[in-house]
């Protein structure tokens, strides 16, 4: 796939570049000589990972990027970000179960409203394929494990609603423009440039945080809740070769994941594990609370499909990201 990409450069257009995975995407593509539009409003994406980025890639590469500073509410900026794009990555939304109980609106316009108009644009403009990030909350009250993708339930959170909706507009897309669409339920991704600040940063940013600041981690529950952490790299891989995938892997929707469950209890240990290696050890125990709203208990994904019908092949397995990861969040906190 790699060697594909570079004897023939394509333009793509990743909504939500600033962001953690968007800014992943355009590393991985930027990289491998290709050409990038980049569309952000900077809700919760930050103009530092670009910068970063920029830092990563030679100049000549940094040169094929180009940013647009929108929002995907606004359906003339999508048409403008489309024009011209092989490939569409969409990842621009509202992250987060909690805020989207907190603000349901704000969620549902850029989670609903925003993908209607970027399914809009990049159907009228003719791209090849519409790679966009579903999400494994879409599983919702459905107790099978481990997920496969055709037995879903009812959705628990407003923002398991806005991802259930996605799908649904694509499948129909599919159904009646013959558009394709291709949804990549990710679970639980982590990596760098993920944000640890504030109150609906992710588990894995929001303890490296923690034990490199010395303060205490609470666990939400008993600890024994269980997620399919998925490293960063794992995601990449799949949005490439969904993007770029023949007409077989027809317009549907994948696990993305690792296909292995860690109990929060035992995360706590792979991360003070991970930050040990790098020098940072942490003595205190782990908080239980509350369980929290509107999380699911397990979440543990069949990758089979995507391996089947897109080549995907995990390479990290959590432990092996977190070697990978948490030195970008020391340098990025300041800790030893
Ligand atoms: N991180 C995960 O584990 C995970 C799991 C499942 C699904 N997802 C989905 O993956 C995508 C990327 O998530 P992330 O973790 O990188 O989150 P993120 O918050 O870091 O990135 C989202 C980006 O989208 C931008 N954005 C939001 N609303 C926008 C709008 N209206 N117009 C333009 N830009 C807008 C934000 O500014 C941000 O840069 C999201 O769709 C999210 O729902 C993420």
């Amino acid at each position: 796939m790699k060697a594909q990409l570079r004897s023939e450069p394509k333009t793509w257009l990743i909504t939500g570049c600033a962001g953690f995975i968007g800014s992943n995407l355009l590393e991985a593509l930027l990289k491998l000589d290709q050409t990038v539009v980049g569309l952000d409003n900077f809700s919760t994406g930050y103009q530092h990972n670009l910068d970063e980025v920029a830092g990563l890639v030679t100049p000549e590469q940094w040169a094929r990027f180009n940013f647009i500073e929108g929002d995907i509410r606004d359906l003339e900026t999508c048409q403008k970000a489309c024009d011209g794009t092989d490939y569409v990555l969409h990842q621009a939304a509202l992250g987060s179960v909690p805020r989207s109980l907190a603000d349901p609106i704000a969620s549902n316009q850029s989670n609903i409203d925003g993908f209607l108009n970027m399914l809009v644009a990049a159907r009228d403009a003719n791209v090849a394929s519409f790679t966009y990030a579903a999400s494994s909350s879409t599983y919702g009250d459905h107790p099978a494990l481990p997920k496969v993708e055709d037995r879903i339930g009812m959705p628990l959170s407003p923002y398991a609603v806005t991802k259930y909706v996605n799908e649904l507009y694509a499948h129909v897309f599919a159904l009646n423009y013959g558009f394709r669409a291709i949804g990549l339920r990710y679970f639980n991704c982590f990596g760098p440039r993920q944000n640890r600040n504030g109150p609906y940063a992710a588990v894995i940013p929001n303890w490296i945080a923690a034990m490199i600041q010395d303060e205490r981690v609470y666990i939400n529950g008993d600890g024994e809740t269980s997620r399919d952490f998925t490293f960063i790299k794992n995601a990449v891989q799949g949005n490439l070769l969904a993007a770029t995938a023949d007409d077989a892997a027809k317009a549907d929707v994948y696990n993305m994941a690792v296909g292995d469950r860690t109990t929060l209890n035992d995360l706590f240990v792979c991360i003070r594990d991970a930050l040990s290696e790098c020098g940072t050890t942490y003595d205190f125990e782990p908080v239980h609370r509350e369980f929290r709203t509107g999380d699911v208990r397990h979440s543990l994904a069949n990758v089979s499909k995507a391996a089947g019908a897109l080549g995907y092949e995990p390479t990290h397995t959590l432990r092996q990201g977190l070697k990978e990861a948490t030195p970008w969040f020391v340098n990025a906190l300041g800790g030893s």
